[in-house]
């Protein structure tokens, strides 16, 4: 009897990150964040813990942010993934790449890129009126963004440095209309 052999530790896909569509052959137990790190080489997404606790590996998927070391690059084909080098450029830095600047909101700069990505996914949910654990009224149509909603809508992303306030502050001067 005639046998087939099929390997399953190979697939191909294909990626859009960027704006830019990648074609990848790759184990389909593989996170996203493993694709996009050491297939992609995009290696501003960091892993800190690699299981969901920190949120250094924050990126967008269709504008919503994801923990990528918690969700397979095969489940992406179609999706729009944007990571920290898709935000801004050195010369046209986002307006919170520019906050964070500003505001000195890093000091090693481990969390800063999933800082970063979450805070574009977390003022593009209050702009859509989606309520936390810290809002006062969650009947109210319009989000007050507060330094404890800012805190509260931000505590997935942890820093070892503690810049905590002044990361509060970048995403203040942003929300707020401040920035470069
Ligand atoms: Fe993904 Fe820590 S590396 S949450
Ligand atoms: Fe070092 Fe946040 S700046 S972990």
């Amino acid at each position: 009897m005639q046998t087939l052999e099929i390997d399953v530790t190979k697939q191909t896909l294909e990626l859009k990150v960027n704006g830019q569509p990648s074609n990848l052959e790759l184990d389909p137990r593989t996170s996203l964040l493993d694709a996009l790190r050491e297939h992609l080489h995009l290696t501003g997404t960091k892993k800190g813990c690699d299981h969901g606790q920190c949120g250094a590996c924050t990126v967008l998927i269709n504008g919503q942010r994801i923990n990528s070391c918690l969700t397979l690059a095969v489940m992406h084909q179609g999706d729009e993934i944007v990571t920290i080098e898709g935000l801004g450029s050195p010369q046209a830095l986002h307006p919170l790449q520019a906050a964070f600047i500003e505001r000195d909101a890093f000091q090693c700069g481990y969390c800063t890129s999933g800082q970063i990505c979450s805070a574009v996914g977390m003022l593009a949910e209050v702009k859509a009126g989606w309520p936390s654990h810290a809002t006062a009224d969650v009947a109210s149509p319009r989000i007050e963004l507060t330094d404890a909603e800012i805190r509260e809508r931000m505590s997935g992303n942890i820093c070892r440095c503690a810049a905590y306030p002044n990361i509060v502050a970048a995403i203040r001067d942003v929300s707020q209309g401040g920035g470069q």
